[in-house]
């Protein structure tokens, strides 16, 4: 047992004892270290001025990623590299190609989101090789937000920085800062703090099922991307914090040819190829779920095990039928993932229980999938309405099933029965039978009015969206309809 975290700045190991459960990175670094250009705008994972990279090891090689440190709780980044703004310059002053390169271009204003894009500039210079794109660099600054200078002096800084050779001097100790990850990554379980107050990690699936069946009052966090903004914006003293990222295992993704199954540890940007991979739709979905930092963080399970009716991936898992699977103590068990979410806030999890993983079956070639997000922003928002679509065609050109679910629609993410029923059994292109699916799927909802959208243009929405997965599924105006207002981003 450790009581200690512990990570890496600037090429040398720092352990920290009496970690606070909610102590924040952001404030660690400002407030403790010192280490004030990262910035807080937001507190909430909107705004990016806070952006670091944090370096871990993944499949054995050193790899950086995006985090905003305002809702990443210091526990998170035990075993790992933190890197921020002041650390990117080589020691004679020499400014990294990012910041050359921000300089070069007037990519700066005012200079208070600055840090937080340049942070992000350094992950994607050492994440890309050869050119970049436009598209490329505003995908991956979209979790940026600059209200002066413009993105595109920004844009152009990022193509020039990665226009030139990648060795900076990140790269060229890229094998000592990973034998230092190596030394960090123990198997010893992490826990500060007391039986009443703590913050755990444990380094095993055995040992996180087992503390928390002994504290079912924790809080499981995985990526911290909800449960953060409990802390910054709800002001929660949550008292005892158990950590799934050190367990062991609990990230692993297994691709059986049929079934992809997702542990619940997985972070978006771990299941993106595998998602994209059962169809494009899943990957143009989380390309804009969040943003790179909040993919670099969060999890397809705490977006299932949050229970939230406008989270993304629950319509799309209740398309696909997936299933999911829990565990208290040594007890496993699994149910369809439609039956997890019980009501508005309620799941059928036990206290106690763990989400372990997501069990998604794969398209057979006779199944046609889509899905839409509607939101305000294109990028960086939460859905308004969420649609899933899967149909299974018959040999006949008959619908043998149609399973419909939506997000933003009711107290929980759920299936449009009635408009199921309507398609089942029906010709795929017969008008009378999408006009049935249609009325019957103004009886399936009655959503409410809020501050993201009225009940009226929620049906209407959803209604639209019902219109064009049929059309599409129908092949009636082509595969163009489907790649509009899509980039194709590596
Ligand atoms: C800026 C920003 C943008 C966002 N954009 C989107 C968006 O576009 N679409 C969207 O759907 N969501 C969005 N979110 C919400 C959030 O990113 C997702 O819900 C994410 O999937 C949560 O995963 P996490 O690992 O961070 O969960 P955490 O915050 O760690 O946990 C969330 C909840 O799940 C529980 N939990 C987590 N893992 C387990 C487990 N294994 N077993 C039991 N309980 C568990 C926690 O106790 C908590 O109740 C956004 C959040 C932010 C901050
Ligand atoms: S301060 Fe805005 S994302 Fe962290
Ligand atoms: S330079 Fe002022 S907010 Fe970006």
């Amino acid at each position: 047992m450790r009581n200690t975290i512990r990570f890496i700045r600037k090429g040398r190991m720092v352990e920290l004892s009496g970690v606070e459960p909610t102590a924040m990175l952001l404030d660690h670094l400002r407030e403790t270290e010192g280490a004030k250009g990262t910035k807080e705008g937001c507190r909430e994972g909107d705004c990016g001025a806070c952006t670091v990279a944090i370096g871990r090891l993944r499949d054995g090689r050193l790899a950086y990623e995006p985090v905003n440190a305002c809702i990443q709780l210091v526990g998170q980044v035990d075993g790992c590299e933190v890197v921020t703004v002041e650390d990117l310059a080589a020691e004679d002053g020499t400014l990294h190609p990012v910041q050359a390169a921000m300089v070069e271009h007037h990519g700066s204003q005012c200079g208070f989101c600055t840090p937080g894009f340049v942070m992000s500039l350094f992950t994607l210079y050492h994440n890309t090789k050869g050119q970049v794109t436009r598209d490329q660099v505003n995908d991956w600054i979209a979790g940026n937000l600059c209200r002066c200078t413009g993105y595109r002096p920004i844009v152009d800084a990022a193509m020039t920085a990665c226009a030139k050779s990648r060795r900076d001097k990140f790269a060229i100790r890229a094998g000592d800062t990973a034998g230092l990850l190596s030394f960090l990554a123990d198997t010893d379980d992490v826990f500060v703090g007391d039986e009443d107050r703590f913050i755990a990690a444990p380094a095993s699936v055995d040992g996180l099922a087992a503390l928390y069946e002994q504290h079912p009052d924790a809080t499981i966090v995985s990526g911290a991307t909800d449960v953060g903004l409990w802390v910054t914006k709800q002001m929660r003293d949550l008292r005892k914090i158990i950590l799934t990222t050190r367990a062991r295992g609990f990230d692993h993704i297994a691709d059986t040819g049929y079934e992809l199954m997702i542990g619940a540890g997985a972070t978006y940007a771990q299941a993106e190829p595998h998602l994209k991979a059962i169809d494009p739709d899943l990957g143009e979905l989380i390309r804009r779920l969040g943003s790179k930092q909040v993919r670099a963080t969060g999890t397809v399970g705490g977006n299932v095990a949050n229970g939230s009716p406008i989270g993304d991936t629950p319509p799309v898992l209740i398309a696909l039928d997936a299933t999911v699977e829990l565990r208290k103590g040594k007890q496993e068990r699994s149910m369809p993932i439609e039956s997890f979410f019980v009501d508005y806030g309620k799941q059928n999890r036990e206290r106690g229980e763990l989400l372990t993983g997501i069990l998604i079956p794969k398209l057979a070639a006779n199944q046609i999938f889509r899905c839409y997000k509607v939101s305000k922003r294109f990028d960086q928002d939460i859905s308004s309405v969420m649609g899933a679509f899967r149909m299974t065609v018959a040999e006949d050109g008959s619908i043998a099933e149609a399973r419909i679910a939506f997000g933003g629609m009711a107290a929980t993410p759920r299936r449009a029965k009635r408009a199921e029923h309507a398609l089942t059994g029906a010709q795929l292109r017969d008008s009378r039978a999408w006009a049935r699916a249609f009325a019957a799927l103004r009886e399936d909802f009655s959503p409410i009015d809020d501050h993201r959208a009225s009940a009226r243009y929620r049906t209407e929405t959803a209604h639209a969206l019902l219109g064009k997965a049929l059309i599409e599924a129908a092949g009636t105006a082509s595969t163009r309809t489907r790649l509009i207002g899509r980039r194709e981003v590596a």
